[in-house]
């Protein structure tokens, strides 16, 4: 990455979201409370994270938010789609993750975030039934729809720039196809209702056509293709995706880089959750599963590389799994059961027990990714920003690069990109020579 001038963060930042449930009303909620000093706006980097700066020795910590131009709370203008037609109130009180006394104080402007009708063909989303949707002939026609959706939501707030971040639902798993190759195919099969363009599609192939910096939430196909990647590049679109890391994954590669680096084998891994809020609902049809089921299970190879290590990895039995229990709502609750082996090859049996809250997990990176990703376009960065890794289970990268899962590496890689961003030296920690 070369330093180049990033543009100061001046006038409003829109922030529109496709698909205004858990995540997307706990992330608006969080940023209005925060905005107030009502509540503190824990785990986010963007808000409480800091980096050094030069040399240990000279003990120069800055807090994020300080070294890179980022936008204010108070500069966040929100909107969004949904196939359900409940304001943003409506929708965090269904959802169930926050309690009335986070939802009061912010109760007006919760009602008014009232979404636009979503661009959605059932067939992605088995078990929805969208009655606040768009008409349209071809999905052509839908992006148009989307354009001019982006454009007045411009015009009403006052903007000076826009970022979207899908937060929709799972749909089914998708691979990229033949009209995902080039722009002139994709634009084909939009015409031609091409079975293989989902709805995640339209509204990245409607973001880059505008200039907006496009965020994929979910393990969904968005515009990790060829004909999308192009795409950003001619217009010079940020990108970043996809799924968020946040629950049994984070924990993943957490612990499981500390096992790699104490050379501790492991002959397998089982992770289960249960889950009942509409996310679940929605991963309790076996082809929207496969989609995160891919996205999840990726990540232990990846950190562990058996090739490399035969002996410790070569032979792992990973399974994910993911049951719709509704008394839960958004409290999941994750199981691992990890069997290892030490010294000998004598075994070891680590459990865990995560009961974790899904969206409160989440809303701090769509906060961090909002920023980031609006940074990026100031940076004058397009395509894929591999650095924002650490946000996603299922990360972009780079064409000829490969994934990074270990959070520290992704931690680590994305604030050298901040320092390398803002013209700063890297920090590689080699030795006594640099901070000596
Ligand atoms: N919460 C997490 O920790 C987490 C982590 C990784 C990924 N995700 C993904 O983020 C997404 C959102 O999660 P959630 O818990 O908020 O789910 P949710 O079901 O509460 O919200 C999704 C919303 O998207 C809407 N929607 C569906 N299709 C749409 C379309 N085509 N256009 C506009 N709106 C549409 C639904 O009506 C719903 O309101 C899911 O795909 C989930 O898998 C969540």
């Amino acid at each position: 990455m070369i330093a180049q001038a990033v543009s100061k963060a001046e006038g409003k930042l829109g922030v529109l979201i496709p698909g205004l449930g858990a995540v997307g009303t706990t992330f608006v909620a969080g940023c209005l409370l925060a905005q107030r000093g009502l509540a503190e706006p824990v785990g986010s980097l963007t808000e409480l994270g800091s980096l050094r700066v030069g040399k240990k020795s000279e003990g120069t910590l800055s807090r994020v938010r300080d070294f890179v131009p980022l936008a204010s709370l108070d500069d966040l203008a929100f909107g969004g789609w949904d196939i359900f037609p409940d304001n943003a109130l409506e929708s965090a009180r269904h959802a169930g993750v926050l309690e009335e006394r986070h939802l009061t104080p912010i109760a007006e402007e919760l009602r008014a975030i009232v979404p636009m009708r979503g661009a959605f063909h059932p067939e992605y989303v088995k078990r929805l039934s969208g009655t606040h949707v768009k008409r349209g002939a071809t999905k052509a026609d839908l992006v148009e729809q989307l354009r001019d959706d982006i454009r007045k939501f411009r015009r009403e707030q006052g903007v000076s720039r826009t970022v979207v971040v899908f937060c929709g639902s799972t749909e089914t798993y998708l691979e990229p196809a033949r009209c995902h190759q080039t722009m002139v195919g994709f634009n084909r099969g939009l015409l031609e209702n091409d079975p293989a363009i989902s709805n995640t599609q339209l509204y990245a192939w409607a973001c880059l056509q505008e200039g907006v910096p496009f965020v994929n939430g979910t393990p969904n196909l968005a515009a990790d293709f060829p004909a999308g990647l192009a795409l950003a590049r001619e217009r010079a679109v940020p990108l970043a995706g996809k799924d968020f890391k946040t629950g049994q994954t984070l924990v993943k590669t957490i612990l499981a880089p500390g096992l790699k680096a104490r050379l501790l084998g492991l002959n397998g891994w089982f992770s289960t959750n249960i889950l009942g809020n509409r996310d679940g609902e929605v991963l309790d049809d076996p082809a929207s599963f496969r989609a995160k089921e891919v996205s999840k299970l990726g990540v232990l190879e990846r950190i562990l590389d058996p090739e490399a290590n035969p002996t410790l990895y070569g032979n792992i039995h990973h399974k994910v799994r993911i049951e719709y229990y509704p008394p839960r709502g958004d409290a999941k609750e994750g199981w691992d059961s990890i069997d290892l082996f030490g010294w000998l090859g004598y075994p070891m049996q680590i459990k865990v027990d995560f009961s974790c809250r899904d969206s409160i997990l989440a809303a701090p990176l769509v906060l961090d990714l909002v920023r980031f990703i609006d940074l990026a376009q100031r940076a004058k960065l397009s395509g894929t920003q591999e650095w924002l890794s650490f946000y996603f289970k299922s990360p972009l990268t780079a064409p000829g690069s490969h994934q990074v899962h270990d959070l520290f590496v992704q931690n680590a890689k994305l604030k050298n990109a901040l320092r390398a961003m803002m013209g700063a030296p890297v920090v590689t920690e080699p030795g006594p020579e640099f901070y000596e």
